[in-house]
């Protein structure tokens, strides 16, 4: 694994796997990268890490990368939001209130994965087991020293 994370020939859709530790604008700025890299390819994305440290910040620009401009908000209540974005369709999932692996089955989490549609997973730890192959994982962490940075790692499934 390389020591960051840029654009790069090869590795997931251009973007290098690895980690870096970013500001919130970099960090946005990624993810708009990313989510340009991402459009049309029908993958998942699953976005680890702690309440707060960045996941639907990191949705968000995600999804302004596909071109959506409306403003995009966090779907806690609704489980999932879908948009369709002028590079394709992306759909937001939060999956914090998820318990019962019969609540994944109920929402259609199969269909979901295998669909066209980007997909954006926050709390993937619900679906622990059910994640496909070739799903990028991003973690997202806050240094202690540094409240206003985050540590970010790609890893794409096998
Ligand atoms: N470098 C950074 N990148 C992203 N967010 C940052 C950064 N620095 C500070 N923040 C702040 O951290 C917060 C992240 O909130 P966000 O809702 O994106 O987290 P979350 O992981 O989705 O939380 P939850 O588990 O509650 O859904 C925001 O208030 C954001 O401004
Ligand atoms: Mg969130």
């Amino acid at each position: 694994m390389s020591d960051r994370i840029a654009p790069a020939p090869g590795g997931a859709g251009g973007l290098a796997a690895g980690r870096a530790r970013l500001t919130r604008e970099a960090l946005a700025a990624w993810g708009e990268a990313a989510g340009r890299a991402l459009a049309g390819t029908g993958r998942v994305v699953l976005l680890s890490g702690d309440l707060g440290a960045g996941k639907t910040t990191l949705a968000q620009a995600i999804v302004r990368g596909l071109g959506v401009v409306e403003p995009v908000t966090s779907p806690t209540f609704t489980l999932v939001h879908e948009y369709d974005a002028p590079l394709g369709r992306v759909r937001h999932l939060d999956l914090y209130r998820l318990h019962r692996p019969t609540d994944l089955d109920a929402l259609g989490w199969d269909e979901l994965v295998a669909g066209d549609a980007v997909t954006l997973v926050e709390w993937p730890e619900r679906a622990a087991g059910r994640w496909p192959a070739g799903a990028w994982h991003l973690t997202l962490a806050a240094p202690p020293d540094d409240p206003g940075a985050r540590d970010l790692d790609l890893e794409v499934l096998p």
